[in-house]
């Protein structure tokens, strides 16, 4: 039975069509941390009517403090501070705790290394947090030698191997501020997150292994080190240091004086390297993301309040225990790949698997053979990879055991029924709960999730807000919408991992954030409550694409187009598309004399590539006269929308400067 709903005030569709619903295994619920629908309820109520003292209990008992603090929330928006008063530093958190209990001689990181070029199985490595702490001092110490200090900016731009995770630690053991960038990115959006962060080090590796071949990361960055700004200056001019770890033995060039190499480096320090007492606010880290204005955002984070929620999430939500193998697939350049990878499980002395490289080199069962292999319990991954592997065939998870695992999660984008279905059943051989698990860069953790032992679970929702979360869905007004009717979801009451503002730009995070919907934290998405205050989420309402579980703004790809020297104007969409979720569709008109010809649309593709990099690349290039835009000069995305989608125009187009245009374009399938 499908049922559309649509709220008027916002246009928002959302489908009806799910009512299955997946109640938790008595066996699964007995050994949770949380056994019961009512024992989440009546924690969630606690933690909603005293937030402070529910936050302040958890601080005590879940954190390790130099110096308490004095308040647990100061508040007034859009500005919190947590624990204020209080010193940490998250890496006794995260290692040196563990180093007298039972957890010294875990596994910390067991990293499996993508198959190098010769497609033989990858290489494996264990660190325990014996070893994890030891390598965390050392290179901690190396920062330090070459100027690194509490409050720097510390550029990290690693292939996933153990080492970015050593790096991020290690910035946090000194209290400077890391900033990673993922490795896919290009040399110009490595200059222009150093030219916002003014970082004074950057950590990188010679190269890194994808799908058989090696990306030319210190190219990119010795690159990104000579580019200049719009006013002649060098972009990167506050980089004195280029720390490079040795991976793919790739040809590079040091440069003497700024560059040097990591192993040589770490034989230089003592391994002993006191953590820095750190103030419960002060900056852990800065991700950029893309927002709906060009210029990536740099999303700050604290240090407490930042780590006693990560720490809380990846326990609860995954029902952590001793013995798992926890393996979230993400690149530590997102904020997924801080929390879950890194930040989330070492605080919890789990053991936490890194991949290096793609889920199918050099066959589509590399992800299926790694579980097997490390005997995975739990696997958090991205609904995008899901419709893959459902495309990819059955036979490749059927060839190996996945009888470890005892519990699946997803993010990133909405999962449609049919792939959480085919999770379930395929992955999870009926046995395993999912967790279908909203949250942000922006948040910091996981926000609106079921806890496995407790929420029954309904495919293609993200369930209830997790302890501490306050959302709801409003309308233009702001004012909360009845059940089943769309609107734009918001977040009441600060949490203790919310953003702590925009790198540098207070301004930008009032007007993003914090002015859409007066007194809350507005997050972008559109969302719809069902009767029973489950949530659904439809997807972002802003001008922000989502690729692959990738947030991509629209108007930065393209500002990448118009700086190319044949472009006019440019208008970027979205569209819908089976594998991605979105697929990027650029309307481009080029200048005077240019003739649209086929060449031309791969040297956009490409100069995009350059600028942002490839995950930027539109997957359509449609060439127009003009674009339609209303009186004032707005172009009408709206329109662009139904026409990269396929759709007929509907709607009203009295409004369009120039009929012409519209009709051409929909014609214009070349
Ligand atoms: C989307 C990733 C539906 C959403 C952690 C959000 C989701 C954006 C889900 C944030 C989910 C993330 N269901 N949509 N379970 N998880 N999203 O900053 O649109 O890369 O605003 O953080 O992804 O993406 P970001």
């Amino acid at each position: 039975m499908s049922k559309i709903v649509k709220s008027k005030a916002l246009n928002i569709t959302s489908m009806l069509n799910e009512d299955r619903v997946f109640p938790p295994s008595q066996e699964f619920a007995k050994s949770a941390h949380i056994k019961s629908l009512q024992q989440y309820k009546k924690l969630y109520r606690e933690s909603i009517q005293s937030p402070e003292e529910f936050w302040s209990k958890q601080a005590h008992s879940e954190l390790l403090w130099f110096k308490p603090w004095k308040k647990t929330l100061q508040w007034k928006t859009p500005d919190a501070k947590w624990f204020v008063g209080g010193k940490l530093n998250v890496t006794t958190n995260c290692l040196d705790r563990h180093l007298d209990t039972g957890t010294a001689n875990k596994a910390a990181i067991i990293w499996e290394g993508e198959p190098a070029t010769d497609g033989k199985p990858g290489e494996e490595r264990v660190l325990t947090y014996r070893q994890l702490h030891r390598e965390v001092c050392l290179f901690a110490n190396v920062l330090k030698k070459h100027g690194a200090q509490k409050g720097d900016r510390v550029l990290i731009y690693l292939p996933m191997v153990p080492e970015a995770a050593i790096a991020m630690l290690a910035c946090a053991r000194i209290g400077a501020v890391h900033s990673v960038v993922f490795g896919g990115f290009s040399a110009q959006s490595v200059a222009d997150r150093i030219f916002d962060c003014k970082a004074k080090v950057v950590i990188t590796a010679d190269g890194g292994y994808r799908r058989g071949s090696v990306v030319p990361l210190k190219k990119n960055v010795d690159d990104a080190l000579v580019l200049e700004g719009p006013r002649g200056d060098r972009l990167a001019a506050s980089v004195e240091r280029v720390l490079v770890l040795k991976r793919c033995g790739n040809e590079i060039q040091m440069h003497e004086g700024r560059d040097l190499w990591w192993h040589e480096e770490l034989a230089t320090v003592s391994p002993q390297c006191p953590a820095e007492h750190m103030d419960s606010e002060a900056p852990l880290f800065i991700l950029y993301t893309s927002g709906s204005t060009g210029k990536p955002k740099g999303i700050a984070h604290s240090t407490a309040g930042y780590l006693l929620f990560t720490k809380m999430t990846t326990r609860y939500v995954f029902d952590l225990q001793d013995n798992d193998v926890f393996w979230c697939t993400a690149d530590v350049g997102w904020v997924t790949g801080h929390s879950y990878v890194v930040y989330g499980p070492l605080a919890n002395g789990a053991t936490s698997l890194m991949y290096e490289g793609a889920p199918n080199w050099p066959e589509p069962d590399r992800f299926w053979r790694i579980v097997d292999k490390h005997r995975v319990s739990i696997l958090y991954t991205a609904p995008t990879a899901i419709r893959a592997f459902m495309k990819w065939g059955d036979e490749w998870p059927k060839k190996h055991d996945l009888s470890s695992l005892r519990l699946l999660g997803t993010v990133g984008e909405p999962i449609n029924p049919e792939a959480w279905i085919w999770y379930h059943n395929v992955i999870g051989g009926k046995r395993c709960p999912i967790v279908d698990t909203w949250w942000q860069t922006e948040t910091g953790g996981i926000m609106i999730t079921p806890l496995p032992g407790a929420t029954p679970t309904k495919p293609g929702s993200a369930t209830l807000p997790f302890f501490g979360i306050h959302p709801e869905i409003v309308d233009e007004e702001g004012k909360a919408v009845p059940r089943n009717v769309g609107g734009k979801l918001v977040i009441r009451k600060p949490w203790p991992s919310m953003l702590r503002g925009i790198w540098g730009d207070p301004q930008r995070f009032r007007d993003v954030y914090w002015t859409e919907v007066k007194g809350s934290y507005f997050t972008g998405d559109g969302c719809r409550q069902d009767k029973d205050g489950y949530f659904w989420i439809v997807g972002r309402i802003d001008d922000v694409l989502n690729v692959a579980g990738h947030r991509i703004g629209t108007a930065e790809i393209e500002s990448a187009l118009v700086s190319n020297s044949k472009v006019a104007e440019a208008a970027v969409v979205g569209r819908p598309d089976d594998l991605k979720g979105q697929a990027i569709v650029a309307f481009v008109t080029l200048k005077g004399a240019i003739k649209a010809e086929p060449a031309i649309r791969n040297e956009l593709r490409n100069h995009v590539a350059k600028e942002i990099g490839p995950i930027a690349k539109p997957d359509d290039i449609r060439f127009a006269e003009a674009l339609p835009k209303t009186r004032s000069g707005k172009i009408m995305r709206r329109l662009l929308k139904q026409i990269a989608a396929g759709n007929e125009i509907i709607g009203d187009t009295t409004t369009l400067e120039d009929f012409n245009v519209l009709a051409h374009l929909s014609k214009n399938d070349e």
